[in-house]
């Protein structure tokens, strides 16, 4: 259950990974087990348009799938905003979050002489956290396709927080960095970049 009082772990896979625009007060590398990333989700107001929606990055249930990301600490007059969300099809689920910034782990007593870890939030190797996941039943839901197609409609949307394609390869770049594994992310970034470079040397084939 979590308070009104009491600090969140958010547990962010999508553009929540490079960037956050909410003041928190930890921030650490994490993963969820039993969930694959996918690129299943429509954005009309985002990374599209109504007349040419984007995709961005939803949740499935997957058993034995595991999804790397990023979690933070936020307070809970962070998450009021933060629900806006579900009206775009997002809503919350309750997930258990396991922290991969392992030397900041190894002591699993709280360290008195930091401020931030009082009360042992931020050294723990797990905690119980929330995601915003956009299911299959919201009026957005795009579901699956193949990887040329994602990749072709992606670099055809543009919305007013930027190119589909830097959403893409932003989150690809991310994950990379953080020493991750995602097929599904990494097939539609090479499949991205691929298309980028026939348009580059043959446009009038791939517009
Ligand atoms: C994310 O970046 O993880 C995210 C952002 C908006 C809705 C759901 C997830």
């Amino acid at each position: 259950h979590f308070g009104s009082r009491e600090a969140i772990w958010l547990f962010g896979y999508g553009s929540l990974i490079w960037k956050a625009d909410f003041a928190y007060r930890a921030r650490r590398p994490a993963l969820i087990e039993g969930y694959a990333r996918r690129f299943w989700q429509g954005s009309h107001d985002h990374r599209g348009t109504p007349e040419a929606p984007g995709r961005v990055a939803t949740l499935i249930h997957q058993p034995g799938s595991r999804c790397l990301g990023m979690a933070y600490l936020i307070g809970p007059e962070v998450l009021a905003p933060l629900d806006l969300r579900e009206k775009n099809g997002y809503l919350r689920e309750r997930v258990t979050l396991h922290f991969l910034d392992n030397d900041l782990a190894d002591n699993d007593q709280p360290d008195v002489d930091d401020p931030l870890d009082d009360d042992g939030l931020t050294t723990a190797r797990t905690a119980e956290g929330l995601v915003y996941i956009a299911g299959d039943a919201n009026p957005a839901y795009l579901g699956d396709a193949s990887d040329d197609s994602i990749a072709e409609q992606i670099a055809h949307a543009h919305g007013p927080s930027g190119p589909n394609s830097d959403y893409l390869l932003h989150l690809a770049d991310a994950l990379h960095a953080m020493g991750g594994e995602d097929d599904h992310v990494f097939g539609l970034a090479t499949a991205l970049r691929r298309r980028m470079r026939q348009a580059a040397t043959h446009p009038a084939t791939t517009d």
